[in-house]
């Protein structure tokens, strides 16, 4: 099979991303313009903003990948493009513009689920290790400021899939997903709540290793309501929890609670204006504007929420015997978080696999790369495919 050539573009949320990679396992270029200066003043996403800031983004964005690829429209083999899930208003932008690409230099157009995506930053990037040796099944944990999802991952023969060789195609089953926030979405909401700006991650990534991670105690998150579900072929009913759902939003009111009770409101309004005065915050500012009580707060919810992540994980890869762990989504970019897992993981016999952290935030060349297995199974889009903002992975 000759060298498949994937120009994927990524407009799902805050990040206008396009990339070229080779035969899903080499990332050529991967340029990614990122919004979050237009969000920040509102303390996270704004739809209808996201979407203008990708059609002034996506032609600079799409040029400058081609060019540190040293290809051209003409030169790429296929175009690959988010479909879903995400704004929906953001996805069209993408969408339409690959549409366009793939009519006028009449190329194949792929269309690709975002979360599929994050699963295959990670198979892109041990490939490109050299590491063809993965053991399946796979458990993968897609952990992000949109989702917060646990899936099985089987591969099929590369016949099955294409007739003709090379990688087989993926299928996915959802054993997990949480009942309200995402678990970015938390981190995002109590940084918000704190005073310390948007993206709340990687700020309380950083300012966590600063506080006493037992200093607070955080009830471990009740999962009451019943969801109806598949659960491995069987329908799953009240009263007959598999116990690998999630829930985040008691965890933020736990927060907003502690804020209350230890009257923090005053201190966290003047740190909001401290840091709103400063272009670009570094962790020292931060960290001049934090008491004590504020690091032990974020560092504690911090380790609350990693226990529940590594917890309900490792709960769910044992039940279903994986032989292998991908993490990965934006929130896999946390220290404690990669550390607790290798630990725990080794700990069981579990590898542990992680995107780097630059292709663990949203990006192009994960779309381009779960794209390749579709190329080689000529799986193609037609132009009149649309957004889908819930779209699920199966
Ligand atoms: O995957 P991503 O870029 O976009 C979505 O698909 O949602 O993830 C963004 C999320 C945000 O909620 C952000 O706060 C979180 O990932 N995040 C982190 C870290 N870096 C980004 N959360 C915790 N620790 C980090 N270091
Ligand atoms: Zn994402």
């Amino acid at each position: 099979m000759p060298d498949a050539y994937i120009l994927g573009i990524e407009s799902s949320c805050d990040e206008t991303a396009a990339a070229v990679v080779r035969s899903g396992e080499q990332v050529i270029s991967n340029v990614v313009a990122s919004q979050i200066g237009t969000h920040q003043p509102y303390g996270g996403v704004v739809p209808e903003l996201a979407s203008r800031e990708h059609l002034r983004a996506i032609v600079p964005v799409i040029r400058q990948a081609l060019a540190e690829a040293n290809q051209s429209y003409e030169s790429v083999d296929a175009i690959a493009v988010t479909q879903g899930p995400g704004l929906a208003g953001a996805l069209l932008v993408g969408i339409s513009y690959a549409k366009a690409l793939a009519f006028a230099l009449d190329k194949p157009l792929i269309a690709v689920n975002h979360l599929e995506g994050h699963i295959h930053a990670v198979l892109l990037e041990e490939r490109q290790k050299g590491n063809h040796e993965l053991q399946f099944p796979v458990l993968a944990l897609v952990v992000s400021g949109g989702h917060t999802h646990l899936y099985l991952a089987a591969r099929h023969s590369a016949t099955e899939a294409s007739g003709v060789g090379g990688e087989g195609g993926w299928t996915y089953e959802n054993i997990g997903h949480t009942r309200d926030d995402a678990a970015g979405e938390a981190f995002d909401k109590v940084a918000k709540l704190l005073g310390l700006g948007y993206p709340g991650g990687p700020i309380v990534d950083r300012l966590a290793a600063h506080g006493d991670a037992t200093a607070v105690r955080f009830p471990p998150a009740q999962i009451k309501h019943r969801d109806r579900r598949e659960h491995r072929g069987q329908k799953v009913t009240e009263g007959d929890q598999p116990g690998f759902d999630f829930s985040y939003s008691g965890i933020k009111t736990a927060v907003l609670r502690y804020v209350e009770v230890h009257e923090m409101h005053r201190s966290i309004e003047e740190r909001r204006s401290a840091l709103a005065k400063i272009a670009k915050p570094q962790l020292a500012d931060y960290l001049v504007n934090c008491d004590k009580r504020t690091l032990d707060l974020v560092a504690s919810f911090q380790r609350s929420m990693v226990e529940d992540l590594v917890g309900k994980t490792l709960a769910a890869a044992r039940s279903c015997d994986v032989a292998t762990l991908f993490v990965t989504g934006g929130v896999a970019a946390n220290n404690e978080l990669r550390k607790t897992f290798e630990l725990r993981g080794a700990e069981e016999g579990l590898p542990v696999y992680f995107p780097s952290r630059p292709l663990s935030t949203d990006n192009a060349a994960m779309i381009a790369a779960a794209a390749y297995p579709k190329f080689l199974a000529k799986n193609f889009a037609n132009l009149d495919f649309s957004a889908e903002a819930s779209l699920a992975l199966r």
